[in-house]
């Protein structure tokens, strides 16, 4: 029987930071795909809450709560902010400050795609963007490497050669340790991994949006990439905070859905909350909040490497954590999620 995860001591801001000495002890290690990384169970993600918008000692709080709790893998991107590029920067501070004794136990990523600078070599997938995008992350976050490096989406009007050949160059000179897809389809994805197959830089993972509402990579994509051992992360595990109680009780002035830009409130509809109601109680029955019930969801299938969440405080961040207590479902408790969510 595991042992239960403790809320862990508060450090104050000013103090050195020194990880807990116990950080393995609780956490769960996925081998990615049939590489010979192994991720977190969870991890973090850095899309929202560590811009310069953000306030920084929650961000810094939230780090070093993770790291102190076997989280050695923390997602960033380009564009993540606001403004894009904050949280990369913010993320290096933090670094600087806290982790410089501890780099060569995180796995630190970061992804180019979307749309970063002005002008024609800004987005997309072209050679030109991808290697001077990656060259801007390194230096923002004041790091030699990236462990992975991902094209954030596959880019229509360029040789997906071209793309593949920018990711295999990033790796072989040495700023990134592995490539890495996001949001490509199931036949994106085959062929990007054949062609990174025949340079000799083969595809460690693949990026993609998993929910118990947003379940496409059920569809083939999960497959694919076990019959070619690449791994799987599942990114919004919570749909932004709609599978947890966030939103049970209207829309909270502090969360993702009150900046109604990437949630909208429009979303969160009576229809979908009366499902989520569903779930809400269906996960107090097992025990469990309804973000860790749908975290466990997603880690139940052995093709996912690792969820990542991203959390706008500690408290979210150990309440996810916590999953990893209880990750199994009765054929029963299966059987009535899927009637819930297949009407999603
Ligand atoms: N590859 C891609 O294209 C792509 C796209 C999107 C995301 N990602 C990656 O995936 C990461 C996670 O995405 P996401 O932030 O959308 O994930 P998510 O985990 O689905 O949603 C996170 C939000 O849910 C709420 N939340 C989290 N834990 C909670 C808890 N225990 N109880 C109540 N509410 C909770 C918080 O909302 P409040 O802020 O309202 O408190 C939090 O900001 C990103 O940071 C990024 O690294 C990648």
């Amino acid at each position: 029987m595991k042992k239960p995860i403790t809320i862990l001591k508060q450090l104050k801001m000013g103090e050195n930071y020194k990880a807990e000495s116990n950080r393995y002890e609780t956490m769960k290690y996925n081998r990615c795909g049939k590489s010979g990384l192994l991720l977190p169970a969870i991890s973090l993600g850095l899309w929202h809450n560590f811009g310069f918008a953000d306030n920084f000692n929650n961000s810094r709080e939230i780090i070093r709560a993770a790291f102190d709790q076997g989280v050695t893998h923390f997602d960033l991107a380009n564009n993540y902010g606001p403004p894009a590029g904050s949280a990369e920067e913010v993320f290096g501070s933090i670094l600087k400050k806290d982790f410089t004794a501890y780099r060569d136990e995180m796995v630190i990523t970061s992804k180019a795609g979307y749309d970063m600078w002005d002008g024609p070599y800004g987005e997309w997938g072209s050679r030109k963007y991808l290697i001077a995008s990656c060259n801007q992350s390194l230096k923002r976050m004041g790091l030699d490497y990236v462990d992975i490096f991902y094209s954030h989406r596959f880019d229509p009007n360029t040789p997906l050669d071209e793309t593949m050949m920018a990711l295999d160059f990033i790796v072989k000179s040495g700023k990134a340790l592995y490539a890495g897809i996001s949001n490509y389809s199931p036949e994106q994805t085959s062929e990007a991994i054949q062609i990174l197959n025949k340079m000799g830089t083969p595809c460690l993972i693949h990026q993609g949006r998993y929910s118990m509402i947003e379940r496409t990579v059920e569809n083939g994509l999960l497959d694919v990439l076990e019959t070619n051992g690449v791994g799987f992360v599942a990114y919004s595990p919570l749909a932004q905070g709609v599978l947890t109680d966030r939103y049970l009780n209207g829309i909270p002035s502090d969360s993702r859905a009150s900046k109604a830009h990437f949630l909208k409130p429009d979303y969160i509809t009576p229809v979908l909350l009366a499902k989520v109601n569903k779930l809400n109680d269906m996960a107090l029955q097992r025990g469990q909040t309804l973000a860790q019930m749908a975290t466990a969801w997603l880690l139940r299938d052995n093709r996912v490497t690792s969820v990542i969440v991203g959390v706008s405080s500690v408290k979210q961040l150990n309440d996810n954590i916590e999953t990893l207590e209880n990750t199994v479902f009765s054929e029963e408790e299966e059987g009535k999620i899927k009637a819930v969510i297949d009407l999603m």
